[in-house]
C-alpha cells in the first residue's frame, strides 16, 4: 500500500465528467489545495481556471465520495458457523441465547492483539474503498470492557490516519452483555457510563454514542442512561432501535436529538414522527436484512411521505452483514427496500453524511468541501445501482488526493 503522503494530489481541473444529475451535459470539477474550488457545467466554467493541470475523466460519471455511516469493521475472527446455523433453520435470536452471535465476536476480538486487529480491519477496509467509499463510520462493541474497546477504536483511528479516508469512530460499550456480567445487566450499564465512555472521550477515540437496543440486547431504560451519560460529555447519540421489534428506541433517540436510527424494520408511527421532527437519520441496512432473511420490512413509503432523509449503510459486521460493497447495498435499498435509484444514491451520499454529523464535508460535490468524488464507468447514475457484482469505479480523489486511477 503507498503512504497516503504519496498519493497524487488531485489539485487542477477535472473536465470530461459527467454529473449523475444531468449525464446530458459534459462537467467540470476544480480542486485547490485539496478541495473543491468550483463545480459545474464545463462551458460555464470561469477563464481563470482554464490553464489549471488538466485530468482527463474520459467520459466518467461524477459522484461525491460515498459515506458508509454505520460499520462494525474492526473484530476479531468471523462466523461463518452461524451462517451454516441458520441455513439449517435457527434464527439469530437463537444463536444468540446459544452463546453464539455478538460474544462469540467478543470473545475473538479479546483474543487478538491491536496489530493483528489493525490487519484483518484495514484488508475490509480496502475492499470498501475500491467501491468508492471516502468516508466510515466505525464502530466498537467487540471489546465490550475498557481495555478491548480502548484497542477497537485506537484501531479505527489508526485506519483513518493510514489510508487518508475519514473515519468516526462510535462507542457501542452497550452492544450486549459481556458473559462476566451475566445476570447484572445494571451494573455493565454502570461500568459503561461511569468508567468505560468518560475514558474513552477522554482519550478523543469517541466522535458519537450508540447502544444495541433489543430484546437480546439492552433495554429502554438501559439506553437512556447511556444516551444521558454521552449528552453530559456532549457527545452526539444514534441507536439501533426496532430491529427485531418495536422497542420505542427511536422515540426515545429523537429526544436526544440522535443523529440517526439504524436498522429500524419494526418502527412505529410514532417513531417515524418523532425522528421527522428531531431531524434523525434513518438508516436502512439491506446487508441485515437479507442475510436475516427478514420479511419485515421498514416502514419506507411512510418515511418517504414524512420528508425523514433515508441513509443505506453496509452495516458491516461479522454476523449480520459480512458485506463488503456499498454499491451492492445500494442495488439491495432498490430490489428490496424499493427505493429509487436517486433516493438510494442519496442514501450513500448526502444523508450518509448526514447521520455522521459530516454534511459540512462530505456527501456532495461542492465549492469549500474537501475534495472527496468518485468517476464512476457507466452512463448513467441507473446503472451503479442496477449492476451488482460489478466494480465500476474509474478512479477516487479522496482527501484531495487521487487514491485510485492515478492516471486520471
Ligand atoms: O448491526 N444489531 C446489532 N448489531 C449488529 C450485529 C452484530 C453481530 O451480530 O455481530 C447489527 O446487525
Ligand atoms: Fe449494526
Amino acid at each position: 500500500m503507498k503512504s497516503v503522503n504519496e498519493l497524487p494530489s488531485a489539485d487542477g481541473l477535472w473536465s470530461g465528467i459527467r454529473f449523475a444529475a444531468d449525464a446530458s451535459v459534459e462537467g467540470a470539477i476544480v480542486v485547490e489545495q485539496g478541495a473543491i474550488r468550483w463545480a459545474g457545467a464545463r462551458k460555464a466554467l470561469p477563464a481563470e481556471f482554464t490553464a489549471l493541470a488538466q485530468h482527463d475523466g474520459g467520459g466518467a460519471l461524477v459522484t461525491p465520495g460515498l459515506v458508509d455511516c454505520h460499520t462494525h469493521l474492526v473484530y476479531g475472527g468471523q462466523r461463518a458457523n452461524e451462517f451454516a446455523m441458520r441455513l439449517a433453520g435457527a434464527t439469530y435470536e437463537e444463536v444468540a441465547k446459544a452463546g453464539g452471535g455478538i460474544v462469540s465476536s467478543v470473545r475473538a476480538t479479546r483474543e487478538a492483539d491491536e496489530d493483528t486487529l489493525f490487519a484483518q480491519a484495514a484488508a475490509r477496509l480496502e475492499q470498501l474503498l475500491a467501491d468508492g467509499v471516502c468516508a466510515i463510520e466505525i464502530k466498537s462493541g467487540y471489546g465490550l470492557s475498557l481495555e478491548h474497546e480502548r484497542k477497537q477504536l485506537r484501531v479505527a483511528r489508526r485506519l483513518g490516519e493510514a489510508y487518508g479516508v475519514t473515519v468516526r469512530t462510535t462507542f457501542l460499550g452497550a452492544h450486549a452483555l459481556p458473559p462476566e456480567y451475566a445476570g447484572r445487566s445494571g451494573e455493565y450499564i454502570d461500568l459503561v457510563c461511569d468508567e468505560m465512555l468518560p475514558a474513552l472521550a477522554a482519550e478523543g477515540l469517541v466522535d458519537a454514542v450508540d447502544v444495541f437496543c433489543e430484546r437480546i440486547a439492552f433495554s429502554l431504560a438501559e439506553t437512556e442512561r447511556v444516551f444521558k451519560a454521552a449528552k453530559a460529555l456532549g457527545l452526539p447519540v444514534k441507536l439501533h432501535a426496532e430491529q427485531l421489534s418495536d422497542m420505542g428506541g427511536a422515540v426515545l433517540a429523537a429526544r436526544y436529538g440522535a443523529l440517526s436510527c439504524d436498522h429500524i424494520e419494526h418502527l412505529s408511527a410514532e417513531g417515524i414522527e418523532a425522528m421527522r421532527r428531531s431531524g434523525t437519520v434513518a438508516v436502512l441496512l439491506p446487508g441485515a436484512y437479507y442475510t436475516l432473511r427478514d420479511t419485515h420490512l421498514p416502514p419506507i413509503a411512510a418515511l418517504r411521505a414524512a420528508g425523514v432523509p433515508m441513509a443505506v449503510s453496509t452495516d458491516h459486521n461479522p454476523g449480520t452483514s459480512p458485506a463488503l460493497s456499498l454499491l451492492l447495498m445500494v442495488n439491495m435499498a432498490c430490489t428490496l427496500f424499493r427505493l429509487t435509484v436517486p433516493e438510494a444514491l442519496d442514501g450513500v451520499t448526502v444523508h450518509a453524511a448526514r447521520a455522521l454529523g459530516l454534511q459540512d464535508t462530505h456527501g456532495a460535490i461542492a465549492p469549500g468541501m474537501p475534495a472527496n468524488f468518485v468517476l464512476w464507468n457507466v452512463r448513467e447514475a441507473a446503472e451503479l445501482a442496477y449492476w451488482f457484482g460489478q466494480q465500476p469505479v474509474r478512479a477516487v480523489v479522496r482527501q484531495g488526493r487521487i487514491a485510485i486511477g492515478a492516471n486520471a
